[in-house]
């Protein structure tokens, strides 16, 4: 069966995870964050300490992680071991490595059955870096949103006070991801031609979620 699947990429804190949220429930599909695999083998790299950049430890390792989305509530919650990690992954030190990390092929690559697997089984709004190049080519629609990067790192430091991180810090550390995502070989992040650009930059939540639904068929 065709499932309506609907992507959107674009660099971090352009507002993807809220407006896909949104996106999905009012359209009455699940969510899927495909950035939480990322960051859920950059948890487990560090958490076991493995040596990621040895080609061959690293496919050992990835042979035995254990990554599932299971249903809980509206959307799929992902686990690593029956384990619901969500509340470790979202340190700016994990940003950081699964940035680094999710530029090695093998990672990529161990990653692609897991997300298409969900898309086989549910509508759904998928939010990533490649969803519309890569992963979903055939998407029933695709977005890419993004946003100046002062603006981006701004949000993110007014999510993240409680961190203690300077704003300065957090814009430096935007400029390198989005070079890192931008510039690797395998899966960069970049606009599929067939995409609808939308810059948030002057838009909140509702009328990018108006734009998006403005060009999405209604079932
Ligand atoms: O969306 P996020 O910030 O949670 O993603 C964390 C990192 O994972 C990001 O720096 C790039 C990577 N990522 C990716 O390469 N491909 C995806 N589909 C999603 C995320």
């Amino acid at each position: 069966m065709n499932r309506r699947i609907i992507t959107i990429d674009g660099p971090a804190g352009a507002g993807k995870t809220t407006v896909s949220k949104t996106l999905a429930r009012e359209l009455g599909c699940v969510y899927v964050d495909t950035g939480a695999l990322y960051r859920a083998v950059a948890f487990e790299i560090e958490r076991r300490q493995i040596n990621w950049k040895d080609s061959a430890l690293l496919e050992q390792f990835l042979a035995c992680l254990d990554l599932d989305f299971v249903m809980e509530g509206r959307d799929p919650v992902l686990t690593s071991s029956g384990r619901d990690i969500s509340a470790y992954i979202r340190t700016h030190d994990i940003s950081m490595l699964a940035s680094a990390t999710s530029a090695v092929p093998q990672v990529r690559k161990a990653l692609l059955g897991i997300q298409k697997s969900i898309a086989e089984e549910r509508d759904a709004v998928f939010e990533g870096r490649d969803m519309g190049t890569a992963v979903f080519p055939n998407a029933s629609y695709k977005f890419f949103l993004t946003a100046d990067v002062n603006v981006r790192a701004r949000r993110r430091f007014d999510e993240s006070n409680a961190s203690g991180i300077a704003f300065e810090k957090i814009l430096e550390d935007m400029v390198k991801r989005d070079a890192d995502d931008t510039q690797r070989a395998v899966s960069p992040l970049k606009q599929a031609p067939d995409a609808i650009l939308i810059d948030a930059t002057a838009l909140d939540v509702s009328q990018v979620v108006k734009k998006m639904k403005s060009t999405i068929i209604v079932a």
